[in-house]
């Protein structure tokens, strides 16, 4: 296989980083930004994790217009040690890692336009700053993203990014949790969707499973709709031992002998909170 030593485009730093540029947003994205942000917050409450509302007000992401990344960091470092840097699109997954792996998120800064609200193919400011930044203030999950930063420099020498990569799949981007007995959200992905949050808990159609870190290595996930499966942990404290407590090296060489698993599989020892009836992916 060809290594591909991508550098940053002009104008960005060795570490892919651009200046947010914040005063170039125009009254429009912040109206964009906004009209996102009310509808979330009218309808997340009692389905998100509490955690997250938390981490919105001590952020003061609930002030108006599109957060100005500085501010955010300053926040953030105070209290977990995190900061918010933007780049220009997706980046190298090496890049990616360090980044995380030093405790620096990194956003995209464009927003989507008044006619992209609720479909867009790549990550904009919404989702990579409403969607994931809040849960960066709970030092639980703020340890869970260094960690995997970490884990990712360590799966790129090991061959194995693909397997990490379904672990943030159906945890950091569409992760659902259990607390008090009752599914709440917590996935960046699902967050900053109106259709999958309410989807995700409500909908009939796709699986909810108890999390099994072998299992989701194996399973494949879709990028062009809703997920067919979320898997469900017991709670960020659990999720963090799990897998911190878990060398990776020797689950990815048994993975290698198994076959992957469809995005709508359930199996026997599966821990089933929700059989989906796949309705909403049936032909
Ligand atoms: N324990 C993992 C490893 O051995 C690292 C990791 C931690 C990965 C947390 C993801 C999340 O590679
Ligand atoms: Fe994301």
């Amino acid at each position: 296989m060809a290594h591909i030593h991508a550098r940053p485009p002009e104008g960005a730093a060795a570490d892919w980083t651009i200046p947010q540029d914040w005063s170039a947003y125009t009254p429009q994205d912040h109206g964009v930004w906004d009209r996102l942000f009310a509808r979330q917050a009218a309808m997340l409450p009692g389905r998100v994790v509490p955690e997250f509302l938390e981490g919105l007000d001590m952020l003061r992401m609930t002030k108006p217009g599109v957060p100005d990344f500085e501010e955010l960091s300053e926040r953030l470092m105070r209290r977990t040690g995190w900061q918010v840097v933007a780049v220009p699109g997706l980046v190298p997954d090496r890049v990616f890692f360090k980044h995380l792996a030093n405790r620096r998120f990194v956003a995209g800064r464009f927003i989507r336009t008044p006619e992209q609200l609720d479909y867009l193919e790549e990550p904009d400011v919404f989702h990579d700053v409403f969607g994931h930044v809040p849960l960066l203030a709970h030092p639980v999950f703020a340890d869970y993203m260094q960690a995997y930063g970490e884990g990712g420099l360590r799966a790129e020498r090991m061959g194995a990014i693909e397997r990490l990569a379904r672990l943030y799949w159906y945890t950091v981007e569409f992760g659902l949790i259990r607390q008090d007995g009752e599914l709440r959200l917590y996935g960046a992905g699902i967050v900053s969707s109106h259709g999958e949050s309410i989807f995700a808990l409500d909908d009939p159609s796709p699986n909810r499973l108890g999390f099994d870190l072998r299992r989701l290595m194996r399973t494949q996930y879709r990028i062009d709709d809703y997920q067919q499966s979320y898997f469900v942990i017991d709670s960020f404290e659990d999720l963090l031992r799990q897998t911190v407590e878990t060398d990776f090296a020797p689950l990815y060489r048994e993975l290698e002998g198994t076959d992957d698993l469809e995005a709508d599989a359930v199996l026997p020892e599966d821990r089933v909170y929700t059989l989906g009836t796949q309705e909403r992916t049936a032909p």
